[in-house]
């Protein structure tokens, strides 16, 4: 079964995968990595314009290591999941501190950079490398689980330790390059999480899923992502041609980026703006939807007399000293939060 199962993987994907993607075809870890950290959350077709745009500005790892933080987020800015951006620069300046510039060749090295877990790692090792090892991301489980009939729990620590191995037992003697792509292939065009297309699937024979009729039953994860609420006023505060923009924090939603200055309530914004000179305007509220969180915002926007003085215009500001005033083609230079962005750009 072993053989089998890769044969018709690594066959599949010779003649139905796809191949004429900007990061196949080349050896170099530098545009694997990139584009395995890109597509880690986020389709295809939006990576696509993305990975051409960041390595025309950054086209090696020295450039990048190189780089300012807030440009590395501005170019990631809407792709979301901005630790990714964050840790990629990192990761960028320890393979020019650490490894002379070039990537490590092995999977186990990879592992130990930042932002590259155990199936990145294998991705870069075997794409660029050609070496003998699993992946197992989330389309990957999905496929396994279900051909293997895998029903452990995957949240479970060990079921997970469980399946790394039975992927590992699955590889391969050659081929690894077009076995790990194909697998990728088959989990985001066939073995989809609803409706999967088991008739057109190359390995349908010997799969227990597809035997038993049931693929969405796997795979099994108990664990239930707990969502929650938030809710916050957003001070879009003008003064004269420029918007006052701080800068988030390191961690939690957003990281890094420049957003607007944020109240729980509207009592406090009403309390923190008694006195000021101009007015302020209700824009339409917005929910924007994370992985965890539904959050909803209801921009403010104040603007401040042209005229009013520059020691005025601090006293203002002065409760968020990470700020600082931006043109608007500043600010659209920097990395925002996308819905950050949309509201700028909103005809007025
Ligand atoms: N998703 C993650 N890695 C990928 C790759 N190399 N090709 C297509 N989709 C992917």
């Amino acid at each position: 079964m072993p053989g089998a199962f890769a044969r018709q993987v690594i066959a599949w994907q010779r003649s139905h995968g796809r191949h004429a993607l900007p990061w196949q075809g080349t050896r170099d870890p530098y545009r694997v990595w990139l584009s395995e950290i890109m597509l880690q959350q986020t389709q295809v077709a939006t990576v696509l314009v993305y990975y051409e745009r960041f390595l025309q500005r950054f086209p090696d790892v020295q450039s990048l290591a190189a780089a300012a933080q807030d440009e590395v987020l501005a170019l990631w800015s809407g792709l979301g999941y901005y630790s990714r951006a964050r840790n990629l620069h990192r990761c960028a300046q320890a393979v020019v501190a650490e490894h002379g510039g070039r990537f490590p060749a092995r999977s186990e090295t990879l592992a130990t950079l930042p932002g590259i877990g155990r199936s990145t790692a294998a991705a870069i090792a075997a794409f660029c490398f050609g070496e003998r090892v699993a992946i197992l991301d989330g389309n990957v489980k999905r496929v396994l689980t279900r051909v293997l009939g895998f029903d452990g729990d995957l949240a479970v620590a060990a079921q997970e330790r469980a399946l790394w191995e039975r992927a590992t037992a699955l590889l391969p003697d050659s081929g690894i390059e077009a076995y790990t792509q194909g697998l990728m292939d088959l989990g985001a065009t066939l073995c989809l999480a609803r409706s999967p297309q088991c008739l057109l699937c190359p390995v349908s024979e010997g799969c227990t899923a597809a035997r038993e009729g049931r693929p969405e039953r796997y795979p099994v994860k108990t664990r239930k992502l707990k969502r929650s609420k938030r809710e916050h006023l957003w001070l879009w505060l003008h003064w004269g041609e420029r918007l006052w923009l701080v800068q988030r924090p390191d961690s939690g939603v957003w990281a890094g980026l420049w957003s607007l200055p944020e109240f729980d309530t509207a009592d406090a914004l009403g309390e923190a703006s008694a006195g000021w000179p101009g007015e302020g305007e209700a824009l339409p509220s917005f929910t924007h939807v994370l992985t965890h969180l539904d959050w909803t915002l209801h921009p403010r926007r104040w603007t401040l007399p042209a005229h009013t003085a520059a020691k005025r215009a601090a006293q203002i500001v002065s409760p968020w000293p990470s700020g600082r005033w931006f043109t608007l083609d500043e600010a659209l230079g920097a990395g925002l939060p996308a819905p950050l962005r949309k509201l700028l750009l909103q005809p007025r």
